[in-house]
């Protein structure tokens, strides 16, 4: 595996981004929280080959490292070196051997076909840019009968992304092109796509009241900070007078203001957990497609 990566801007700025964020990261606990949600729902159990994509600081591969066991194996990857250098040290330090990181785009990777038995995403899934490409891919590297968990924030939340995105799209400006999945049925539709089959979406509502400062934050994260995630939409923003900036910020917090309540404003934090397998052509009879 390469020591630096080729990337497009899009790709190196996300990278960069948590290359700055890589010595804070483990101070999240949304995060973990999601990791072992994904991990209780995908059923990984001993002896099994694991490839955990966007692995960052290794939370969720440590975690499934010591669920397969010594018979078992993960590979964690991830754009960003400085992540993986704190995913590596803590890997140090706990001594566990069955386990490696590598820097690499998720959306190029070269395995072997049918190496792996779970492939598993938490918390990255939307920064992939060619979705039904690369699942396809991630799809090849499973054995037959071998299965996927994915973890993705449902459209409905971040109010604050969701309402900008709303206010956007009124002057012709699309925020996160491909940033989310979409509805439930749209989902399944990608994972089956994709040749995966028993499609099963587990939901949760981590939702809850945030001010409107915290809702209107996205302006500056999104629309003003040079982030990856104003990377998608500054070609469009660049083209707009900053009269027509200030006119899109005032519609952008008034749509807010309307949201507002006495216990503030509802961030809709609805999670996905996509779970597929591959089906295993040697096994038709025990094979039951629940996603048809
Ligand atoms: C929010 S962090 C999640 C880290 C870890 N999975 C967790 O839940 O703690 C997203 C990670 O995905 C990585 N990432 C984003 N796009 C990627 C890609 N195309 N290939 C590999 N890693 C990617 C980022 O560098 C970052 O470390």
């Amino acid at each position: 595996m390469p020591s630096s990566l080729n990337l497009d801007s899009y790709k190196q700025a996300i990278a960069d981004s948590y290359d700055r964020r890589s010595s804070t990261y483990d101070e999240g606990e949304w995060r973990k929280l999601i990791c072992e949600h994904l991990l209780s729902y995908s059923q990984v159990h001993k002896r099994q080959a694991v490839l955990d994509i966007g692995t960052g600081t290794g939370y969720l591969a440590i975690a499934v490292a010591k669920k397969v066991g010594s018979q078992g194996s993960v590979v964690g990857v991830d754009l960003s070196s400085k992540m993986l250098n704190q995913a590596r040290s803590k890997v140090k330090e706990i001594k566990l051997s069955n386990i490696q990181f590598q820097l690499a785009d998720a959306e190029k990777l070269d395995y072997q076909d049918a190496c792996f038995d779970y492939v598993l995403c938490a918390n990255t899934f939307p920064w992939i840019s060619d979705k039904e490409t690369t699942l396809k891919s991630w799809y090849r590297f499973l054995k037959p009968g071998g299965r996927i968990a994915v973890h993705t924030p449902a459209d409905t939340a971040y109010v604050g992304s969701v309402v900008l995105r709303r206010v956007l799209a009124t002057h012709n400006i699309e925020l996160e092109p491909s940033n989310r999945l979409g509805s439930i049925e749209q989902c399944k539709e990608l994972f089956a796509t994709a040749g995966f089959r028993n499609i099963e979406i587990k939901q949760e509502q981590h939702g809850r009241y945030i001010s409107f400062e915290s809702a209107s934050a996205y302006w500056k994260s999104i629309v003003e900070a040079p982030t990856a995630l104003s990377l998608k939409i500054s070609d469009d923003i660049s083209q707009c007078s900053p009269t027509q900036l200030a006119e899109i910020k005032s519609e952008f917090e008034a749509a807010l203001v309307t949201q507002q309540t006495e216990e503030g404003i509802w961030d809709n934090l609805t999670t996905l957990y996509v779970l597929g397998q591959k089906p295993d052509v040697n096994q038709p009879s025990s094979y039951k497609d629940e996603s048809q």
